[in-house]
Parts: C-alpha cells; structure tokens; sequence
C-alpha cells in the first residue's frame, strides 16, 4: 500500500521537532480524522534556513510532513510557495488515493508558517492566503485532489 520512501520517511522521520523561537509557525488539522500537524520555520534573507514539525497522525502524515520539511530547507520564500501537496507525494514515490489528504495538511501547514512569518514582520507574501487551519474534508479516494 506505500511506497518504499512513505516507510522510510514513516519509520526514521527527519526534522522532528520544534524549533525555539520560530520566525514562522503553523498548526492545521483534520477535523475527519483528527490529525493535526504543526511546522516550524527559520527563515533569514527570505531563505529557509531550517525547518522542523511535530505531527500527530497517520504513518501518511508524518512522512509527509518528514519530506515536507526536507524539502523546504534552503528555498526562498517564494519557491516554498511553488511546492504542493503533489509534489510531496511525488517525492515519496506516490500515496494511495485514501491518504491523498495528508499531503494536503502538510501544504497547508507550510503555508499557515509562512502566513505566520509574514504576520509577524509585516509582510505580504504574492499567492498567500489566511490558514484554514481545520480541514473539514472526508476521507474519500478524490480528497487532495484539488
Ligand atoms: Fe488524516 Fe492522514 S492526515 S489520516
């Protein structure tokens, strides 16, 4: 049912944690299933410097949230706004239909610290909107596929 990385990233998740005195920090949940995900940021000269999170949930979450932050880690604000809940699920080879909307928390969790960041310093982010922070969403094979 998973692919080999969402196992890897399941059972020896990177950058779990929290990072003191974050410049950017966001929580979302599902409200479905009750997961909730929370990622720090460090950002310096609009680079993410570190990132890390703390995620309970499903196997698909915090691998996800795992990549996520993998992937974050030196990209400028504006490139971190590129990636989407795809593209993580790209990086982890794929994840079934079903766990489509984890990946969705972990897009959305990033934005909510980035929003936070920009909240705090006054900024505007081009693409950024105000966090959704609890997912209404079912659990169904075409969730996260908006
Ligand atoms: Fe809800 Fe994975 S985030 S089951």
């Amino acid at each position: 049912m998973y692919s080999q990385k969402v196992m890897e990233c399941f059972m020896n998740p990177k950058n779990v944690g929290e990072i003191e005195n974050a410049d950017g920090v966001g929580t979302v949940g599902n409200a479905k299933c009750g997961d909730i995900m929370k990622i720090y940021l460090q950002i310096e000269d609009n680079i993410i410097r570190d990132a890390k999170f703390k995620t309970f949930g499903c196997g698909a979450a915090i691998a996800t949230s795992a990549m996520l932050t993998e992937m974050v880690k030196g990209k400028t604000i504006d490139e971190a706004m590129k990636i989407t809940n795809k593209a993580v699920a790209e990086a982890l080879d794929g994840l079934p239909p079903v766990k489509m909307h984890c990946s969705c928390l972990a897009e959305e969790a990033l934005r909510a610290a980035l929003w936070d960041y920009a909240q705090k310093n006054g900024l505007t982010i081009d693409g950024l909107t105000p966090p959704d922070n609890i997912h209404e969403e079912e659990h169904t094979a075409d969730s996260g596929e908006n």
